[in-house]
């Protein structure tokens, strides 16, 4: 039996009535408060059209000082609440489970500051992740993270679920990008850890708490600082095709070994998926020819173009001599870069059947790269349709099975769950992976967090949250539900 469907609401929580909603809309005033029937039903749905609450009201605060209002009046009534950025997540924690009232930040999205010298960028939790990177675009720097969703996620949700996405090879975890954070605690408290400093050891880093593993559950974030690199001028990137598992962590050791600080991505996926999304997408093959099994896309970001092609030839040469790419292309101008990427995004944008009607279970592992692998050989042995793919540089692989659609009560639901879960869960555990590499627990995986954490460890957890949420309203039924 899913976990969702065990999940009952809990009655401690109230219900809203009138006096609550005109309490509301004296704090975030009309069009801050949203009743509407179309933009609830948008709010109340995830992006995978997985996971669907019953909110009937949606908040926009447009103030730290309103967030804390909000907050404070929820904790008073115990009045449920979802913090919510652009609702990308893909773990079902951005939406409500049954009438949470939504608090969406996406109003609150304000550059506040930018050194130059220092590349510190300080700015509101709502402004989406694109935005932020066009903007610094300008200056000469860039965003220290870059996913498929920056069109429409917050810096906010990015934070509380210490994103990873395509270049942590790189620029590493937000954890250590993020310099400082404002946040409200569900009893209104505004706690200021904005500190843009580079070294700051005095006591406990408690802005850390609140970047991954809280989702929303322990504060609401309301503004960030970010440490921003320079963004370099040359950008190389290779698609390649290699035989066998076994040459592509090779692949890694060597583009280590060869292109080191320039190198800024290593992606991977197989033929059988590779073939998939692109029957679907229509974009072409980079190398139609190629039979191979496995293909990588390795990025070079560095300062010198020149200097980072020699390199990249270098390394092509190693790899091609040593046999370990048998076929490859690197791109001539920006417009095959871009081709490349897109191919790449579509790995998921395109997977079938996302933009249709249809459902995909996804999992989001990680593990060690040497047993990655043997998991989608195994599962491939028990399901006909498993796309794999992944953050090979990072160890991360996001396996995904299609399916009709998300009907749980559905007898194929069984029978595709039973040949999933707890099997995926418990080898990787078995092989000491995570459940959640990058993207959360959330509601999906709330159930699963003892595959990857000891009793122990949830217990303190538990303690951490009645401490900071005594009520328990900060997105309920995630995380350690
Ligand atoms: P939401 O989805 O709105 O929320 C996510 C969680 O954070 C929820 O639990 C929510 O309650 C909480 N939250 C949101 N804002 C706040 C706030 N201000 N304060 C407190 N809690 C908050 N993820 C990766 O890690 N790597 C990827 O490569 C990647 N690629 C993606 C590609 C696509 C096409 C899509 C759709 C998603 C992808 N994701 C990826 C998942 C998702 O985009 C990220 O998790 C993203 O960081 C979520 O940001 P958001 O603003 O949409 O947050
Ligand atoms: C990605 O790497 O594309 C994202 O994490 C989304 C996914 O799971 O495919
Ligand atoms: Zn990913």
């Amino acid at each position: 039996v899913p976990a969702s469907s065990k999940v009952v609401r809990d009655e401690r929580f109230a219900t809203l009535d009138d006096q609550d909603i005109k309490h509301f809309s004296g704090i975030v005033g009309s069009k801050g408060l949203v009743v509407d029937k179309d933009e609830l039903e948008v709010a109340n749905t995830d992006w995978m059209r997985k996971f669907k609450g019953s909110a009937q009201l949606l908040l926009r605060p447009q103030s730290s000082n309103q967030v804390a209002e909000i907050l404070k009046y929820s904790s008073s009534r115990r009045i449920a609440v979802v913090p919510q950025g652009g609702n990308t997540g893909l773990v079902g924690g951005s939406v409500p489970v049954f009438d949470e009232v939504i608090v969406n930040l996406g109003a609150m999205n304000s550059i506040i500051s930018f050194d130059e010298v220092s590349g510190i960028l300080i700015c509101e939790a709502g402004c989406i992740l694109e935005t932020l990177d066009k903007f610094l675009a300008d200056k000469g720097f860039m965003f220290p993270l870059d996913l498929g969703a920056k069109g429409s996620c917050q810096i906010g949700g990015n934070v509380s679920t210490n994103a990873g996405g395509l270049r942590l090879i790189r620029y590493g975890s937000l954890h250590g990008n993020i310099l400082g954070l404002e946040v409200v605690l569900s009893d209104g408290t505004i706690l200021d850890m904005l500190s843009s400093l580079r070294k700051d050891n005095t006591g406990y880093d408690l802005k850390q708490l609140f970047i991954a593993g809280a989702e929303g559950t322990l504060g609401v974030v309301t503004k960030v600082a970010v440490l921003t690199p320079q963004k370099l001028p040359s950008v190389n990137v290779g698609f390649l095709a290699c035989t066998d598992y076994t040459s592509c962590q090779k692949m890694l050791l060597e583009a280590r070994k060869h292109l080191g600080e320039v190198l800024s991505a290593f992606e991977f996926i197989d033929s059988f998926a590779l073939d998939m999304v692109l029957k679907h997408s229509g974009d072409r093959h980079p190398l139609p020819d190629a039979k191979e099994k496995f293909y990588l896309l390795i990025e070079t970001t560095g300062s010198n173009q020149s200097h980072d092609k020699e390199k990249l030839d270098n390394f092509v040469e190693t790899v091609l001599t040593q046999g370990l790419v048998v076929d490859g292309t690197i791109a001539q101008d920006n417009t095959q870069i871009s081709n490349f990427w897109h191919i790449r995004e579509a790995w998921f944008l395109q997977l079938p059947p996302l933009g249709k009607a249809g459902a995909v279970y996804k999992y989001d592992l990680s593990i060690p790269i040497k047993d990655l692998y043997n998991l989608v050989e195994i599962l491939r042995e028990r399901l006909a349709t498993v796309v794999a793919y992944g953050h090979l540089g990072d160890g991360n692989l996001h396996l995904n099975i299609s399916a009709p659609d998300y009907d749980e009560k559905a007898s194929f639901f069984f029978q595709l769950l039973a040949k999933i879960e707890p099997f995926v869960y418990e080898w990787t555990a078995a092989h000491k992976g995570s459940v959640s590499a990058e993207h959360g627990l959330g509601f999906m995986k709330a159930h699963a967090i003892h595959y990857s954490r000891s009793p122990e460890t949830v217990e303190l957890m538990r303690k951490m949250k009645a401490m900071l949420d005594p009520n328990g309203i900060l997105n309920p039924y995630k995380v350690i539900a």
